[in-house]
């Protein structure tokens, strides 16, 4: 896709892999939209910020109206929003819980279903789910944060069987350690991080690759 002149909805704008993924669009020549709750702090004058938290259903629907109002049409969505939560499985807390899984997993089927009708009127368009090699595998503490990403995985694919014939591209990129705030709240440290300009690279590489190219899974680890 070539992002000159697209409309992109980035979930979780204000840090990390998102702010560094929406500079990386703005410079691709995107109109983007950033969702979080914190302000977006870009000052570009293709940079929209929507305060929005992603787990509320009328904060999603008021955010997804506002660039469908305007623009009609959506071509890229990047569900990235998520924390983590390494922790004994005794010492979550189920209120815990239910708000990675809202935030990690029920979030990203919330967005999708905003853009997914204009999308398939158009027969194009892209969605780029953050998982995580904690996806992949089971680690010692993750059974709430694995379980998130593992599900994502499989909403993905199953997301991209189902939108495939419409023209619709659905990638699940599953990074390993990503030097962002993540870390400051996560409750593990890694030995090795990548750089969250790097990993932004990635995606907007991916996301440019001819349209009739569907990278549907991609795991990248630091060296
Ligand atoms: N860092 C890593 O090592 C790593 C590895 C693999 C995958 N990932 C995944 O990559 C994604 C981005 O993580 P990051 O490393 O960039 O972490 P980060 O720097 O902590 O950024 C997380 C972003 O998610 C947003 N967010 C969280 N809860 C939200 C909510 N309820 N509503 C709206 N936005 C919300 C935050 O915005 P507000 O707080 O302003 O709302 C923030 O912009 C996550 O899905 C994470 O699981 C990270």
């Amino acid at each position: 896709m070539d992002l000159s002149g697209k409309i992109a909805v980035v979930t979780g704008s204000s840090s990390g892999i998102g702010l560094e993924l929406s500079s990386a669009l703005l410079e691709a020549g995107a109109e983007v939209f950033g969702l979080s709750r914190r302000k977006s702090e870009l000052g570009h004058a293709r940079f929209h910020w929507l305060p929005t938290d992603v787990t509320r259903d009328e904060d999603v629907d008021r955010a997804f109206a506002a660039v469908l109002g305007r623009h009609g049409h959506i071509d890229l969505l990047v569900n990235n929003a998520g924390f983590g939560l390494f922790r004994e499985v005794e010492q979550i807390d189920p209120a815990e819980w239910r708000r990675l899984i809202d935030t990690n997993l029920t979030a990203m089927f919330l967005c999708t279903r905003k853009v997914v009708p204009s999308m398939k009127a158009v027969r194009s368009g892209t969605i780029v789910n953050l998982g995580s090699v904690a996806g992949k595998r089971g680690l010692k503490g993750g059974t709430a944060y694995c379980a998130s990403k593992f599900a994502v995985n499989g909403f993905s694919e199953s997301l991209m069987e189902e939108l495939r014939e419409f023209g619709i591209r659905v990638l699940c990129v599953n990074p390993g350690s990503v030097n962002t705030e993540f870390f400051n709240h996560a409750g593990v440290q890694p030995k090795k991080f990548m750089q969250s300009d790097d990993v932004a690279r990635l995606i907007v590489s991916l996301v440019q690759l001819p349209d009739g190219m569907l990278p549907d899974q991609v795991t990248v680890r630091p060296l």
